[in-house]
């Protein structure tokens, strides 16, 4: 293994209450990179220098070495940056699936989300900039706003406000200048998915991706009547089982992934590095609200 990032999933399959809780003993870690130095004789998908990320979650990616079927992993190209390719697999393909499957987007049309500083909403500014989206993005509000904003800004989002601007009537002022949001991504739950809700426009569909709020969804029924919006949820994990016959389909995600990255319009979150042998350190940080760094274990 090179490098792993630690992920709020991985947490929460620490806590055991995530969909997927390994046997016990286990090691933690859903994503990383890892480098092949050894293959078996039969093996002819993979070769040894190859550059690697695991197929499905489950692995147990906290670790410096590890045995496994050919079958369990997809190479990535190595041109592109060490820490692109260790956090590739999880945010980034949620965020471009996410884009993609759910709305007929066109460029101008708008994209509202919360937990925009998050490694999913870094990936959601970027791409959506690159496809010509405008994206209004939800953070909560801290001491270095202006900072966080203008990192955010820097990506390509065209617009950075805090939850409680959110649910102020100014946030009408906004939708002046861009159409109403075809798309709201809510990764947190809680009343902000309900304000994202408001301001979706007619007929369009919030998806859920994630709940760092720990609290469920109010739907006003104003939406559901009078604009018809549509509830989803996504889960990436899901959407690899189900193309897990379909090769083709995960290397083109991955590969419109890699092109971005080499066109230097998608980059990686903003990491903290962590020695592997100071993995207390990193799990502590990553449970830290207002934190804005992925925690990424070097090996
Ligand atoms: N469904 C899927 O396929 C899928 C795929 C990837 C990720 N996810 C989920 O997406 C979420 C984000 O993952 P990530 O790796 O992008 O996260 P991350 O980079 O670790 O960032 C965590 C984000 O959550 C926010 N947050 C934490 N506690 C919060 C709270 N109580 N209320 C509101 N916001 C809070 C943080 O904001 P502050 O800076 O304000 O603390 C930050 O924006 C997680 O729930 C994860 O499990 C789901």
């Amino acid at each position: 293994m090179i490098a792993a990032p630690i992920n709020p999933s991985d947490i929460n399959m620490i806590q055991g209450t995530y969909a997927i809780l390994p046997d016990l003993p286990a090691v933690g870690g859903n994503e990383g990179l890892g480098q092949v130095i050894e293959v078996g004789s039969d093996v002819r998908t993979i070769k040894v220098g190859d550059w690697v990320i695991p197929r499905d979650a489950g692995l147990g990616t906290w670790r410096t070495a590890m045995v496994l079927s050919a079958d369990d992993l997809v190479t990535v190209p190595s041109d592109i940056p060490v820490l692109s390719a260790a956090t590739l697999g999880v945010n980034p393909c949620t965020a471009l699936r996410m884009l993609s499957d759910f709305e007929d987007l066109k460029p101008g049309d708008t994209v509202i989300q919360n937990a925009a500083n998050s490694g999913v909403g870094q990936a959601v500014i970027q791409i959506a900039a690159a496809k010509g989206l405008q994206t209004v993005n939800v953070i909560r509000d801290r001491t270095d706003l202006h900072k966080l904003t203008d990192r955010l800004k820097a990506m390509g989002a065209t617009c950075v406000i805090t939850e409680e601007m959110l649910r102020r009537p100014e946030m009408k002022e906004i939708f002046k200048s861009y159409p109403r949001p075809k798309l709201a991504l809510n990764g947190v739950g809680g009343k902000s998915a309900t304000e994202l809700l408001r301001h979706l426009q007619s007929g369009g569909t919030m998806v859920t991706y994630g709940g760092m709020a720990k609290q469920p969804i109010t739907v006003p029924i104003s939406a559901l009547i009078f604009k018809d919006v549509k509830i989803r949820g996504f889960w990436v994990t899901r959407w690899k089982r189900e193309h897990k016959h379909d090769d083709g389909a995960l290397q083109g995600m991955l590969g419109e992934l890699c092109t971005l990255i080499r066109a230097g319009q998608l980059s990686s979150p903003a990491c903290t590095q962590v020695a592997i042998q100071d993995f207390h350190k990193a799990l502590g940080s990553a449970m830290e609200p207002y934190i804005s760094m992925k925690q990424v274990l070097v090996m």
